[in-house]
């Protein structure tokens, strides 16, 4: 079916053209996918690439991280900028000690539950660590998936925002296994093809089968008023 399709032709592109070389890519540890993911949230992977490793150096796992003074922490982020990243980083490395017995739990919805980690990040990490069934819904991913479905309705409203999270869910691929193919690929599409002003559909896996496409109208989704 059509959803099936979808998530395909994500995975196969991912595959194929997508990155796998980032160093966060060359793990399952949730320690090292977290931070991956709250650094990328409002910082570019070039920039990312060198403080990850660094602080890697400096806070090796969720105990080193969660015993840290705040002030090494937030020292360590400088340059990252949004230091709320930062405190709650920290207060989620204290948490999963205090709470989960220094491990971070294996499931999105327990994740999601933690300082700093929304229902995207908690999906993301579900889904690269344990094959999770999650859906993510970034800004990037929303601008695929809007356009790919031709949704219309304006996000600025939570029903509608809602929606979008059902049908994102829908679409993710039957396997689990492909789950990590299929949310790096959507993340590499957004973050390349799929960009804001000029979607280079012609390199797009699912320019075929896209809404926005054939409207001629990619770049008028997503629709978002100001509230
Ligand atoms: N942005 C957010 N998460 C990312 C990831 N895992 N890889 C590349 N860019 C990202």
């Amino acid at each position: 079916g059509a959803p099936a399709e979808l998530s395909a032709r994500v995975v196969a592109w991912q595959r194929q053209h997508g990155r796998h070389e980032l160093p966060w890519q060359q793990t399952r540890d949730p320690y090292r996918v977290w931070l991956s993911e709250i650094m990328l949230q409002q910082t570019q992977v070039t920039t990312v690439r060198a403080y990850y490793a660094r602080f890697l150096e400096r806070f090796p796992d969720i105990a080193a991280l969660a015993a840290a003074p705040l002030d090494e922490v937030l020292s360590a982020w400088a340059g990252l900028g949004y230091y709320s990243r930062a405190r709650n980083l920290h207060a989620c490395a204290q948490a999963v000690m205090s709470h989960h017995g220094g491990r971070f739990p294996n499931n999105a919805a327990e994740l999601e539950t933690l300082p700093g980690i929304g229902r995207s990040t908690a999906a993301a990490i579900a889904a690269f660590c344990f094959d999770e069934r999650a859906a993510i819904l970034d800004g990037n991913v929303k601008r695929v998936l809007t356009r790919a479905l031709g949704f219309g309705d304006d996000l600025a409203s939570a029903t509608n925002e809602r929606a979008l999270w059902d049908r994102a869910q829908a679409l993710l691929p039957p396997s689990a296994t492909d789950m990590p193919a299929y949310t790096q690929g959507l993340m590499d599409l957004g973050a390349t093809v799929c960009s804001t002003r000029k979607p280079d559909c012609l390199l797009c896996p699912l320019s075929e089968i896209c809404i926005a496409r054939g409207e001629g109208r990619p770049e008028a989704y997503p629709v978002k008023t100001r509230k």
